[in-house]
């Protein structure tokens, strides 16, 4: 059935002016934009959205830099859209994704290993939390409600 999860468009990608790009590739492949919003995270709300990676040695600098500059949020709707969107992002390390999947969001628009152009939830645990976190609690409850 249909789902959710949530995009970011990663300041690498907003400073090298990719956004229209992502977001027409993100239409072409058939999801359903719920909610947008571009937002300058807090420190602490990147270090909340990113505690699971709490104590790995790029912790900091991918909180720092996350909270550096404006993102781009997206609540996308597709079937299966996690697994469906974590496709079309490709392979974390964007230098990777040039050499097996270079048609892929993360070769055509990210930098490296972690400056990769866009986030995409792990899980429907993940987007859940981290719907929550971005747009709100409402917009989860709005979800329930839908089901
Ligand atoms: P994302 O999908 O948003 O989830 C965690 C992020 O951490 C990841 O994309 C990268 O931006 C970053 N990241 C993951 N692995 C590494 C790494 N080995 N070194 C630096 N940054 C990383």
């Amino acid at each position: 059935s249909l789902s959710r999860t949530l995009a970011l468009i990663k300041p690498d990608a907003m400073k090298a002016n990719h956004k229209d790009e992502i977001i027409s590739k993100i239409k072409e492949n058939g999801f359903t934009i719920v909610q947008e919003q571009q937002l300058l995270l807090s420190k602490e709300k990147a270090s909340m959205f990113y505690k699971e990676h709490d104590g790995k040695p790029f912790y900091q600098d991918l909180t720092n830099w996350m909270s550096s500059a404006p993102i781009y949020a997206l609540i996308l709707e597709k079937q299966d859209a996690i697994q469906s969107w974590r496709d079309l992002m490709g392979p974390t390390d964007s230098n990777k994704a040039r050499d097996t999947e270079p048609n892929s969001i993360r070769a055509l628009f990210g930098t490296d290993g972690s400056q990769n152009a866009t986030h995409g939830s792990d899980s429907q645990t993940s987007a859940d939390r981290e719907i929550a976190l971005i747009f709100g609690e409402e917009s989860s409850v709005e979800k329930e409600e839908s089901r």
